[in-house]
């Protein structure tokens, strides 16, 4: 049998704290050669790119690939999200095909845990941080949300180019996580706060990197292909910078590939993958001043931590629809 799942289903066992430890115990097993991890390959027909991501995690007896699309006009051109998935999940020890789950939201949820491991490592630990998201989508409200649950929060700003997606996102949010959420076009204000999440759709840099204020820890989603980038040079030099993958990074990340080609860092200005700092094989934050940079890429053993952690708790709650195919 094998056990479908719908959005929703996904949605009612998925909780980002879960999400967040899972991950820890992936990039664990990653820094301690127990993950397979290919590099994922791409296909981009018009209009979007089509991504197959396989791992095997062998600490969690966890085996999947996920199929992803990104398409920037389906919310404009067909109402649709940006980012679409499912998630095909086997049985480490037989092969078999078990689950197939949607991915949309497990992606989101897992590109925000992953952003609150590198929060909960790599940012100094004060009180009443004030966070600055940037791009008010799908990913930018699981960023937040996975902020406030490793550090103190007490203000968000969000902002995006579109005036209106951010006020939805504001009302949303403040709401959902209870904390007073703004909207905020002020760059001096944006890049004053304590963490910054960068979400958005851009090709290009969003922010003059030399005026982000010391000591802020930044996690970098939106970009991952080799021509586009949300981070200035300014900002990628400045940093302590931390990948999810070296190999990702090198191979897929404008934001880190840019300014190697332009000669303003060498592919050693990558202090650490995640995994790296997770199990203490690397220092994370030298000083309260230091500026800490995580740039995601998206790594496939995310999804597959993630869809075995969903499939287990649909399995212990009935949660889905067994089908023979
Ligand atoms: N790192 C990862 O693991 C990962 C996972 C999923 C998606 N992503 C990427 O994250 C990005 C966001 O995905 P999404 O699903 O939230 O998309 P989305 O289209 O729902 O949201 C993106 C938002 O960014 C805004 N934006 C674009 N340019 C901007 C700018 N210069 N300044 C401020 N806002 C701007 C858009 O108006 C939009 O509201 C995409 O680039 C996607 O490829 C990364």
């Amino acid at each position: 049998m094998v056990l479908l799942l719908n959005r929703e289903d996904v949605i009612s066992v998925l909780d980002m704290t879960d999400c967040i430890d899972m991950l820890e115990k992936a990039f664990t097993e990653m820094a301690n050669g127990t993950a397979v991890l290919p590099l994922r390959i791409n296909i981009k027909p018009p209009g979007g790119i089509s991504l197959y991501m396989p791992a095997y995690l062998q600490e969690m007896n966890a085996l999947a690939c996920k199929v992803v699309t990104v398409y920037k006009d389906n919310p404009k051109d067909h109402n649709m999200p940006t980012t679409i998935g499912k998630v095909l999940l086997q049985d480490s020890k037989t092969g078999e095909v078990i689950c197939i789950m949607d991915g949309g939201y497990l992606t989101a949820v897992r590109t925000g845990a992953v952003s609150g491991l590198a929060t909960k490592f790599l940012a100094r630990e004060d009180e009443e941080q004030v966070v600055s998201i940037f791009g008010a989508g799908a990913q930018a409200k699981m960023q937040l949300w996975a902020m406030c649950e490793v550090r103190d929060v007490s203000r968000a700003l969000v902002h995006d180019k579109f005036p209106e997606a951010a006020e939805k996102f504001a009302k949303e949010m403040s709401e959902k996580l209870d904390i007073p959420v703004e909207v905020c076009d002020d760059m001096g204000q944006l890049l004053n706060a304590d963490l910054i999440c960068t979400a958005t759709s851009s090709p290009t840099p969003i922010f003059d990197g030399s005026k982000v204020k010391a000591g802020a820890h930044i996690n970098g989603i939106g970009s991952h292909s080799p021509g586009a980038r949300e981070l200035d040079t300014q900002i990628i030099k400045r940093s302590l910078l931390i990948a999810d993958s070296r190999e990702a990074c090198l191979n897929e990340a404008g934001d880190i590939m840019m300014p190697v080609e332009e000669g303003a860092i060498t592919p050693d200005h990558i202090h650490a993958d995640l995994g790296e700092i997770v199990v203490g094989s690397r220092e994370a934050r030298a000083s309260p001043e230091q500026i800490t940079l995580f740039k995601s890429n998206g790594l496939a053993i995310q999804d597959t931590a993630t869809a075995k952690l969903v499939y287990d708790l649909a399995r212990e709650e009935g949660i889905g629809k067994d089908v023979d195919i």
